[in-house]
């Protein structure tokens, strides 16, 4: 059975390795009793090492993610972070496309699309950020299926099934407005993927595909995403840097996916 999925992303925090690692040990041992769940933290690069080297070699069960990487191995190319040093570190995924870094770094579709590429070359599950932005909620899905078309331009269906689709609208992101997104409407917008999936690729690609919701999730609603929205997972910002509401989230969604 495939594992409902969990993954932190702690953007820009904490500011110390000491908080990083205790939040990191404090997943880890709720996590060691769940048993339907895949947790995944994404943390920023400069920490990475040092969770690898901690709980992660004592059997740890929460995978190691990175935020963003660039789309090529190596090379001269100044303060980027490659794919394969991201595997060579431990890391099992990257997130790519994450609205932040399109709306403060100037990501493209386009470099979202040599991104994803470059880290399934090197051997990491790409978590691929979609969503519509306010003003764009009448036309969610143009949206999308431009973000999912420009994105996935030139990616097999072989590949699809190491391919994590987070859709993230921007308006209930905590950064943003943090509005609410209601699990009918994120159900919605799982559909809009699946089509584009079973569309441009086939129903078997469609069926398998992992589409998770992210937008202030947290303890209380996190399982609806799952119940109601027929989603794979969470993609937790703001909630995952609070160790006892991470915890909230990892337990509740391990007992409605058993
Ligand atoms: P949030 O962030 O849970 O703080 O809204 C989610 C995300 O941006 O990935």
């Amino acid at each position: 059975m495939t594992k409902t999925l969990i993954i932190a992303n702690w953007k820009c925090n904490p500011v110390s390795v000491v908080e990083a690692k205790n939040l990191f040990k404090s997943a880890d041992g709720v996590v060691r009793n769940a048993k339907n769940v895949e947790v995944v933290i994404c943390s920023p690069f400069v920490y990475l090492s040092e969770l690898k080297n901690g709980p992660k070699d004592q059997g740890s069960g929460v995978a190691l993610g990175a935020q963003d990487c660039f789309w090529e191995q190596k090379g001269a190319y100044t303060g980027e972070v490659s794919p394969v040093m991201l595997k060579n570190l431990g890391c099992k995924y990257v997130i790519v496309g994450h609205s932040e870094r399109r709306k403060y770094f100037n990501e493209t579709n386009e470099s979202v699309n040599k991104k994803i590429k470059a880290a399934f070359e090197a051997g990491l599950k790409p978590i691929f950020c979609v969503g519509e932005k306010h003003d764009e909620k009448e036309i969610i899905k143009e949206v999308l299926e431009k973000q999912l078309f420009e994105g996935l331009a030139g990616v097999s269906a072989s590949k699809i099934s190491d391919l994590i689709i987070a859709y993230e609208p921007v308006w209930a992101i905590s950064s943003e407005e943090g509005e609410y997104c209601s699990p009918e409407y994120a159900f919605s917008a799982n559909l809009i993927i699946k089509k584009f999936l079973f569309k441009e690729y086939d129903k078997t690609v469609a069926d398998k595909a992992r589409i998770i919701y992210g937008g202030s999730v947290d303890g209380k609603d996190a399982g609806l995403y799952i119940k109601e929205g027929k989603l794979a997972g969470v993609l937790v910002g703001k909630a995952s840097l609070n160790a006892m509401e991470f915890g909230k989230i990892i337990k509740s969604m391990d007992a409605i996916s058993s």
